[in-house]
């Protein structure tokens, strides 16, 4: 079976988990505390705050902005319900968004049309990694005094006129669950400049308290501590950090593997007649999926299973999902995509013999 997706690990990760197993101190410890250094270097940000998921990252950044009862967030439909549950958890209301067909990212005409005196933050996800218009989102939003928190799950290490995403806007969203570009187990993180928001976020992780994340990073546990807020039990163990630290060691070579094979798939694949490749400039993306518009998709998909070849739907639009569609919404190009749409194999480890079998197996199905 080649798998759609799956991460890409070795010795480097046994021996960090077992370092950390040696020390006996598995919780929010100093491997956070380094791996919150790292990426704050990286995005060259004030504040990257370590959680245990992509979906965390996203519910507090929304909660540390103030959204809340009876706000609206602008979000595409097209994206995990990691992100659009997190909307829900502040009380909010999603505005389901538009796409273009090109990137499957956000449509700005229909961004533009949805605004209303309700809408407080724009929630844009760089669909595959490929960015979204952010000079844009950006311009829209200071126009309104909206927030722009950025779904980056898909986007660790693309870049944006020259900038990696997360390393300008407001805050950024990432995650580093077991199929992400780098992973760390299960675990995602919150970039940020503003101190007010990283304060909270900061506490909102760990069940509002105040004082306790210096003192875990120094791997005390202080007993008298203070509630401050409302908060979550939300904070990155050292089990995980010490996974992502050996991973984003690897980026670069993650980077390329992931640009190659992508490559490869755009320069196969841009020819046939019943596919429709997305836009993505390969130069400043780093892909996280490969995802075609395919003529007789569920057909294809079942005949790549035949072929030991798994492929996925990213992703049923969220809002026909049941718990939203009893309020029906137009969004005519989500739903061409979403009957078409098919994800094909790509990771780090895919070597490009499976690539081509994979390439191979796509054009025999249409051959027949
Ligand atoms: C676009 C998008 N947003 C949010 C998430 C949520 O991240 P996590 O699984 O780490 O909670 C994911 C995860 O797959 C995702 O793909």
């Amino acid at each position: 079976m080649i798998p759609v997706a799956r991460p890409t690990l070795g010795k480097e990760e046994i021996k960090n988990i077992e370092k950390i197993c040696k020390t006996g101190w598995l919780g929010m410890g100093s491997l956070v505390f380094e791996f919150e250094n790292v990426l704050k270097k990286m995005f060259g940000r004030k504040h990257a705050i370590c959680v245990n998921t992509g979906t965390a990252a996203i519910h507090i950044a929304l909660a540390a902005s103030g959204i809340g009862r009876g706000d609206e967030v602008i979000v595409p439909s097209l994206t995990f319900a990691g992100t659009i549950q997190p909307i829900l958890s502040c009380g909010a209301r999603p505005v389901f968004c538009d796409i273009e067909l090109e990137d499957l990212n956000l449509s700005m005409d229909h961004l533009k049309r949805l605004l209303t005196k309700k809408t407080k933050a724009i929630l844009p996800v760089h669909y595959g990694g490929v960015p979204c218009n952010m000079d844009l989102i950006l311009r829209i939003a200071r126009k309104d005094g909206l927030r722009v928190i950025e779904d980056a799950a898909h986007a660790f290490g693309s870049e944006y006129k020259n900038r990696l995403i997360g390393s300008f806007g407001d805050i950024a969203c990432f995650s580093f669950d077991p199929i992400k570009t780098i992973s760390c187990g299960e675990g995602g993180a919150v970039v940020l400049d503003d101190d007010e928001c990283a304060q909270k976020i900061t506490k909102m992780r760990i069940l509002g308290i105040d004082k306790d994340t210096w003192n875990r990073y120094h791997q005390k546990r202080s007993w008298l501590y203070e509630v401050q807020m409302e908060g979550y039990r939300y904070h990155m163990s050292n089990i995980n950090a010490a996974i992502g630290l050996a991973q984003i060691k690897k980026f670069k070579v993650f980077k390329k593997r992931r640009q190659d094979i992508a490559k490869f798939y755009d320069k196969e694949l841009s020819r046939l007649k019943h596919i429709r490749i997305l836009r993505h400039d390969l130069e400043s993306t780093v892909p996280f999926n490969y995802t075609i518009l395919a003529d007789k998709r569920d057909l294809l998909m079942h005949f790549l299973k035949t072929k030991g070849i798994v492929t996925a739907i990213n992703y049923i639009p969220n809002h026909i999902q049941p718990f939203f569609r009893r309020k029906r919404v137009a969004l005519p190009n989500t739903d061409f995509a979403y009957n078409r749409i098919i994800g094909i194999p790509l990771y780090s480890s895919l070597s490009i013999n499976e690539a081509r079998f994979v390439v191979g197996s796509i054009k025999e199905f249409y051959k027949r």
